[in-house]
């Protein structure tokens, strides 16, 4: 194992089966997480230059569920607001005894400031619209606790693809597996890099999409990323893209559908999020425990 988690190809299959198991031991049956003191002498920062909730939470409350010592750090009231460069930033955290810095960051310098730090462990919370490894991991994790394999599955991701690193990272992860199928569905404008995929296939209707799902995976509309106004009409994105339960009703019986969060009820509705076949409450729970396996494998290692 590096000692960094960069990307979800840092990972073998054996390795991402390795982490989502220790994961499910920090779960007590009733679905609390377990308290443990494992590290009591190690810091662990949570540098996020993106807004977040789930990632940035969950890995702080699973340093702390494990011992650690948390420096909640917020870039916009940091001296990052000053001008200064990621660089310096991590490196003077470094120099005040973190030693691991959990970064979410707009652009590609995870990889650069890994070379650069030898002593500091990196666990990538999102970089840009490149990845996402730990999401990656809580959504294997939360497929296999609902399905029991990956094997035979036929899955669905569907929204605003080329600005999510939750399907990059995903796709990375999936590669290790043998499922039924893959399809990948979305406005063309969201979609470029997914319409003629080297794994899966486009298919730019969802009606047809969905037919015998096992899994849909709902992806919000990354307003953010667009370079230019989205000059779309959200009535008729909703009409061809938003998973209703009439769309549902297409799939498998007992499919399962997924959404990273934050829901935006524009990609999926209102009925679908809080229906049985809904899982994303159980990823976000999932959250804490991947982030817990994830920093008590890096601590240790
Ligand atoms: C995702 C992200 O930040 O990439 N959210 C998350 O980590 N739970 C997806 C999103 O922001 O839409």
């Amino acid at each position: 194992m590096n000692k960094s988690l960069l990307s979800i190809n840092d990972l073998s299959k054996q390795e991402i089966l390795d982490l989502i198991e220790f994961a499910r031991n920090f779960k007590n049956d009733d679905g609390s997480f377990k308290k443990e003191t494992l590290f009591p002498d190690k810091t662990v920062a949570n540098v996020f230059c993106e807004p977040s909730t789930r990632t940035k939470s969950s890995f702080e409350i699973a340093a702390k569920n494990l011992g650690c010592s948390v420096v909640g750090f917020d870039a916009s009231s940091s001296s990052i607001e000053k001008g200064e460069s990621i660089y310096e930033t991590v490196d003077a955290l470094g120099l005040m005894g973190v030693d691991l810095c959990v970064l979410r960051h707009p652009d590609s310098v995870i990889r650069e400031l890994d070379e650069y730090m030898p002593e500091m462990v990196f666990i990538n919370g999102g970089e840009g619209s490149i990845s996402h490894p730990t999401q990656a991991l809580i959504d294997l994790m939360t497929i296999i606790d609902s399905k029991g394999s990956i094997d035979d599955l036929n899955i669905v991701i569907v929204g605003d693809l080329d600005h999510s690193r939750v399907t990059s990272s995903f796709v990375e992860g999936i590669s290790n597996f043998s499922f039924n199928s893959l399809t990948f569905c979305g406005h063309p404008s969201m979609s470029s890099k997914y319409l003629d995929p080297a794994l899966g296939r486009y298919e730019p209707d969802l009606d047809l999409a969905v037919q015998d799902a096992d899994v849909i995976i709902t992806l919000r509309i990354q307003h953010e990323r667009f370079e230019e106004e989205l000059n779309l009409d959200l009535d008729d994105y909703k009409h061809a893209y938003e998973l209703t339960s009439e769309r549902v009703q297409q799939a498998r019986g007992d499919v399962i559908v997924m959404h990273p969060g934050p829901v935006n009820y524009i990609e999926i509705s209102e009925s679908v999020y809080q229906s049985d076949n809904s899982v994303i409450r159980n990823q976000v729970a999932n959250g804490v425990a991947i982030r817990m396996a994830v920093l008590a494998r890096y601590l240790s290692s």
